[in-house]
């Protein structure tokens, strides 16, 4: 059993959502998973949850925040044989164009972390999703009509980054957004023989101006479509 997991393979589905937020699994397995999910895991307040979506078997387990964290969980998955791991998180959007509440699907996580090349030892390596989740998701995001947006994202290992003017380069050399935990978790999927894929709704906007916050209200609605999306993949 592992250290972070306190759990078993049979705990688990073979896809695993992995939200950074427990209180975000809780909502999932409470209101978005068929009724009757259980708990599975529930060390340091990192939940998990196995139940079923649309019937089919589907767990979910919080990661924490940050590459450091979230290749803990995403390890231990790994070393439970899970198959396919979903990230529903939230970004800071950096691209023009980009809205509140919008849905960023991402197809490569810029590793802005020492993790990655330690995961490497040091070999260069490009974090990417497995394509056919990509595809999968921009056809339900565009078949939904939700507002969506497909490309890089980084993965940065500060939220509070004092570093003057790298916001406007990431978004000058074509990143979406940037978040904490994607490089990490195509990264160890990719070690793993893995499918992964992060989605995610914009909760952040980042100009030079400064950044701006979403309200509670639209974050709640555009995680909840965000995070139906997600299971729809992650069922796929
Ligand atoms: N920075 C990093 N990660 C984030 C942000 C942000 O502004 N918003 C949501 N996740």
């Amino acid at each position: 059993m592992p250290i972070h997991i306190r759990a078993t393979a049979a705990d688990f589905a073979p896809t695993v959502l992995v939200p950074g937020d427990p209180n975000r699994a809780r909502f999932i397995a409470e209101h978005v998973f068929d009724p009757g999910a259980r708990l599975v895991n529930d060390e340091r307040g990192a939940l998990g949850f196995t139940g079923t979506y649309r019937g089919v078997p589907l767990s979910v387990q919080a990661s924490g925040m940050g590459c450091a964290s979230a290749s803990i969980y995403y390890s231990e998955l790994a070393g439970l044989g899970v198959r396919r791991l979903v990230r529903v998180g939230t970004v800071g959007g950096l691209a023009p164009g980009l809205r509140m509440g919008d849905l960023v699907v991402a197809v490569s996580a810029t590793p802005d972390d020492g993790m990655v090349l330690q995961l490497t030892d040091g070999e260069a390596h490009a974090p990417t999703a497995t394509f056919a989740l990509v595809e999968q998701a921009v056809s339900l995001a565009r078949a939904q009509g939700l507002r969506h947006h497909v490309g890089p994202i980084v993965s940065s290992a500060l939220f509070y980054d004092p570093r003057v003017g790298i916001m406007r380069r990431w978004q000058q050399r074509g990143h979406l957004a940037v978040e904490m935990e994607s490089a990490a978790l195509y990264t160890i999927g990719a070690m793993h023989g893995i499918e992964t894929l992060c989605v995610a709704t914009v909760s952040d906007l980042i100009t030079e101006a400064g950044s701006e916050r979403i309200d509670d209200a639209t974050l709640r609605s555009a995680v909840e479509q965000m995070v139906r999306l997600g299971c729809d993949v992650a069922i796929g």
